[in-house]
């Protein structure tokens, strides 16, 4: 009983990371490309303005993406694609029309193509997002501040916390 309460317990971690600049955000997301493996979901959530794109941007870099400057939100086309030690499937839920748009454009299909998929507003498409995604939730809590809530698989979150130290020595 003991043991089975410590499982249960110990799938899902989370960190909170308190973001003070586009840098610093950029940054956070240099160490999420840095430590993902192929097959990972990272399903963000947070207001318009709150600073998605800016993270996925850093994400791209941290996978070694050549153009971060191409990281833009996909507006006309529906995904983009980066190049990196993985490729990078950037999606955004808020462009599509909810979960039948999403299933339409293949995304239960990229999810398994062994690459890294990137969703903003993963929350209106939540039914979709494989149980193993890391989350990342956006907080805006003031012109330049803002507070990043990252829930996951207990190991994903473990390794993000062990690099985030290393980066910040
Ligand atoms: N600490 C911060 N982290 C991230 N962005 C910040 C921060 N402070 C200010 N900003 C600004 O907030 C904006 C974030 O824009 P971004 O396009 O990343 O948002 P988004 O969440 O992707 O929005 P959308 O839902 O419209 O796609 C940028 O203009 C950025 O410069
Ligand atoms: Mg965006």
């Amino acid at each position: 009983m003991g043991a089975f309460c410590r499982v249960m317990k110990e799938t899902t971690a989370t960190i909170t990371f308190e973001s003070t600049s586009p840098d610093e955000t950029r940054r956070l997301g240099r160490v999420l490309g840095s430590v993902a493996k192929p097959g990972d979901v990272f399903a963000l959530i947070g207001t318009l303005g709150a600073g998605k794109t800016e993270l996925v941007k850093g994400v791209a870099s941290g996978l070694g993406v050549a153009d971060e400057g191409g990281v833009n939100s996909p507006t006309f086309v529906l995904v983009n694609e980066y190049d990196g030690r993985l490729h990078v499937y950037h999606v955004d839920a808020y462009r599509l029309g909810g979960t039948t748009e999403l299933k339409a454009i293949g995304f239960e299909e990229i999810c398994q193509s062994g690459g890294l998929v990137v969703i903003e507003w993963a929350d209106r498409v939540g039914s979709l997002i494989p149980s193993r995604a890391l989350w990342t939730a956006i907080e805006v809590t003031g012109d330049r501040t803002r507070r990043m809530v990252l829930t996951g698989p207990f190991d994903d979150v473990k390794r993000i916390e062990s690099a985030l130290s290393i980066s910040a020595e």
